[in-house]
């Protein structure tokens, strides 16, 4: 039969193409819902490497440096010129260069190379060459380098605490059930943004209500969030946005001037800071250059590193969509967390936003961070369901709980959380929100009523809960601010109203601000405030036997799960 005949007997007489029904099955499948494109450079859809990537070089002059990955300095534009003044040692330049790519790309994965030495070398490499090395790499090689150039030795996790009514005692049952649950770091975001004084601080009691020396956010429109870190209500800000290309900084009124300049603001204030990059944002804001979103997002980290913050949310974050959409995206996401660690950035790795249709990829993604472990594995884990999400839905939420512990407990690998029983979750709930409802009576603010405290502690998400009157919340919410209410409000009006132990840890989450040992890299405290860093415990990670290993308490705790067969029952 030639092809022309074979080709008839397939197709009916209008030549419409009788469907295989196995490719039919095929095609509903979760997975085909997702988007996908071919490499397109001259667009920016391409992961790893561009053709019009430039070459790595650097030229020093009178300490100074002249040229930068092809481009000499009267070319600078002001990411380049910010560069090549800040964030490369001026000192380690030309010997660093020097090192062949395909050499850093091995010691980065010979577990006999300390990291140390990684760091030392890197930070004397362009932004261009650091696209190279990380080319060298396959996935697990990547993953070997987490392993091993993650700031802090232990990893931890970051959750998203949100609601669709933005319902502040909600949000403090839930930050509390995500601390018991073992978050490190907590952040909210509002759907209505004058709700962002009660979020802050339901946040903030929740939080240490779950378990103490949890970190935490209130993502909001830049002079309202530093004013709430300054305020006392945060402990942590995190979405300062850079950008690989000028252009996509000129749109959003900013420099990696303005941003350094902002990261001080922060900084003086003793809030601890991370910045937030990713590739594909040049994509979607039409201004890629034509570079690899490899080759942008190295920039966008020594942006970050040039300014003096230390760490970054990245991982193509909220971008993820077009990243993941062309091939070995997501080798470049795990790539671009890489070159977070390597230079010496805590990395909190994103698998927030959602990507895809199909549970197996969704997941297979996440393994990238999960299993060598990062500084925040997620920074973003909705702890709240899906609808529930203000930041737009997430890789992984509430209703996924069980199934990341028992991923934890299959492999031995510790995700940051661990398994809870019903009665803790329903004690902490219930505390944080008779809590939130003696603080806001204390301080004249909204009436927070028996029966709205009872809805939250037993509900899955705002589905479940009472209404409450936004306009009244609203006003009392600007009041408050009017009022120049501070965390130190809050601490007082705790401790007379029963909650001495609350009033006490936030009393110590203050006292973070003055000390400041939090603001060193991949900071965390641990239920007695003590600081967990890069610097005081760092990541000693040097083949088997070395390193951060699950054993002890913490394996006994993962260990445990709810639903398994408890021998001490018997
Ligand atoms: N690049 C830069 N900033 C990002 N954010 C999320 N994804 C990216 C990215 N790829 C920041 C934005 C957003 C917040 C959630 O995080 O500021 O508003
Ligand atoms: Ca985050």
């Amino acid at each position: 039969m030639t092809a022309e005949s074979y080709n008839i007997v397939c197709s009916d007489k209008n030549n419409n193409m009788k469907r295989s029904k196995r490719i039919e099955t095929l095609d509903r499948r979760a997975v085909n819902m997702d988007g996908f494109i071919d490499e397109w450079p001259e667009m920016g859809f391409v992961a790893m490497h561009s053709p019009y990537d430039p070459k790595p070089s650097v030229k020093v002059e009178n300490g100074v440096i002249t040229e930068l990955d092809g481009k000499s300095r009267e070319k600078f534009d002001f990411i380049d010129q910010f560069i090549a003044d800040y964030a490369i040692r001026i000192d380690r330049a030309e010997k660093s260069m020097a090192i062949p790519s395909l050499e850093i790309a091995r010691k980065i994965v010979d577990i006999h190379v300390t990291r140390k030495e990684i760091l030392e070398i890197v930070s004397g490499i362009t932004p261009a060459k650091m696209a190279e090395v990380i080319n060298y790499l396959n996935v697990v090689e990547m993953m070997m380098g987490m392993q091993k150039m993650r700031a802090r030795k232990v990893p931890g996790n970051q959750a998203h605490i949100t609601n669709l009514k933005d319902d502040p005692v909600q949000i403090a049952a839930d930050a509390a059930e995500g601390a018991l649950r073992g978050f490190s770091e907590e952040e909210t975001t509002m759907g209505v943004a004058r709700y962002a004084p009660f979020s802050s601080i339901a946040l903030l009691i929740g939080s240490q209500a779950g378990r103490k020396g949890v970190l935490t956010q209130c993502s909001a429109e830049e002079a309202t969030e530093l004013e709430l870190g300054i305020r006392g209500f945060t402990t942590y800000a995190e979405t300062l946005s850079v950008y690989g290309t000028e252009k996509v900084f000129v749109d959003g009124d900013d420099t990696p001037y303005s941003k350094a300049f902002l990261n001080s603001a922060y900084a003086s204030r003793g809030l601890k800071v991370r910045f937030t990059s990713g590739s594909g944002s040049e994509v979607l804001m039409g201004s890629s250059e034509k570079k690899s979103m490899l080759y942008l997002e190295c920039r966008c980290l020594y942006c970050t590193k040039g300014a003096g913050s230390q760490g970054i949310q990245n991982g193509s974050v909220s971008c993820i969509g077009v990243t993941a959409g062309v091939p070995a995206g997501i080798r470049e996401v795990i790539g671009e967390n890489l070159v977070a660690a390597l230079l010496g950035l805590e990395c909190a790795s994103s698998n927030d936003q959602s990507f895809s249709n199909s549970d197996m990829r969704r997941t297979a993604r996440t393994m990238l961070q999960f299993m060598p472990g990062t500084d925040f594995i997620f920074s973003g884990y909705a702890a709240e369901p899906n609808y529930d999400n203000m930041f737009a839905g997430s890789n992984f939420d509430a209703e996924d709980f069980d199934d990341y512990n028992v991923m934890q407990r299959d492999m031995q690998v510790d995700g940051g959380l661990r398994p809870v029983t019903e009665e803790e979750v329903i004690r902490v709930r219930r505390y944080a929100a008779k809590a939130v409802q003696a603080v806001f009576k204390y301080l004249g603010l909204t009436e927070v009523t028996d029966e709205q405290v009872e809805a939250v502690v037993y509900a899955h998400g705002s589905k479940d809960t009472l209404n409450r009157d936004a306009a009244a919340d609203i006003m009392s919410a600007d009041d408050l601010m009017k009022r120049g209410i501070t965390g130190v409000d809050v601490v007082k009006a705790l401790s007379e109203t029963g909650f001495e132990e609350l009033a006490e840890s936030i009393l110590n989450m203050l006292k973070q601000r003055v000390i400041g040992d939090y603001m060193h890299t991949a900071a965390i405290l641990d239920e007695n405030f003590q600081v967990m860093s890069g610097v005081n415990t760092p990541n000693d990670y040097q083949g088997p036997g070395t390193g951060y290993r699950v054993d002890g308490k913490r394996w006994e705790e993962i260990k445990a799960i709810p639903h398994r067969i408890n021998i001490d029952e018997f």
